[in-house]
């Protein structure tokens, strides 16, 4: 089967996490190919795809939407999963957890607006304190919050393990909306 990782980064993280998933999802499913949004000219050869975005003011990068938008017909035949990358893990604790699932819940909703998906899944990326406006900063710290490498890449892997145990036992057919993985 040949799968498609596509994904949108404006500093990397989104890229690295996007060829850590395509790794993983090779091992078991063979033919993998990882590849920016704005390299992909047609899905039409892939059975399956997977896409993710940085999440910027909240919302995906602009090349990765207009990827689901300009592909949504050929992307409404096959099954696909997405992934968007931000920060929740960043803000201080008590609101890591709830702020996680509302933009979660949001983000899923934007998108299947699109494309029918099989699950959507937020990770937390890499961000740093000069991605943060400095007057913001000092505030920030002070309440709790943290910068850094955020990635937890056992999220990552439990997830990409739920995306290749579903292309390795396909569903009869594509639910409209997001399932759980
Ligand atoms: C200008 C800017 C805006 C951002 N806006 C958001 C946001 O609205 N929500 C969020 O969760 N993370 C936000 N982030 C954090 C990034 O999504 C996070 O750093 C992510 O790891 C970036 O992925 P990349 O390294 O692939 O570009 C923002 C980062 C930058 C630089």
């Amino acid at each position: 089967m040949a799968v498609l990782v596509a994904y949108a980064s404006a500093l990397g993280s989104t890229r690295e996490i996007a060829q850590h998933i395509a790794s993983r999802i090779a091992v078991e499913m063979g033919k993998v190919e990882c590849r920016s949004v704005e390299d992909i000219g047609s899905v039409s050869s892939y059975e399956a795809v997977v896409v993710g975005s940085a999440i910027h003011n909240q919302a995906w990068l602009p090349p990765a939407a207009a990827f689901l938008a300009r592909h949504a017909p050929e992307l409404a035949k096959r099954p696909v999963w997405a992934f968007s990358v931000g920060m929740s893990d960043a803000l201080p604790k008590p609101f890591r957890k709830r702020g996680a699932a509302i933009q979660q819940a949001r983000l899923t909703g934007v998108l299947a607006k699109d494309v029918p998906l099989r699950g959507h899944k937020l990770f937390s990326g890499v961000y740093e304190a000069g991605q943060m406006p400095a007057p913001l900063r000092v505030l920030f710290r002070l309440t709790g919050g943290q910068f850094g490498d955020l990635r937890d890449w056992a999220a990552v892997d439990a997830w990409t393990d739920e995306v290749t145990a579903q292309l390795a036992n396909p569903a009869p057919s594509a639910p409209a909306g997001s399932a759980p993985a």
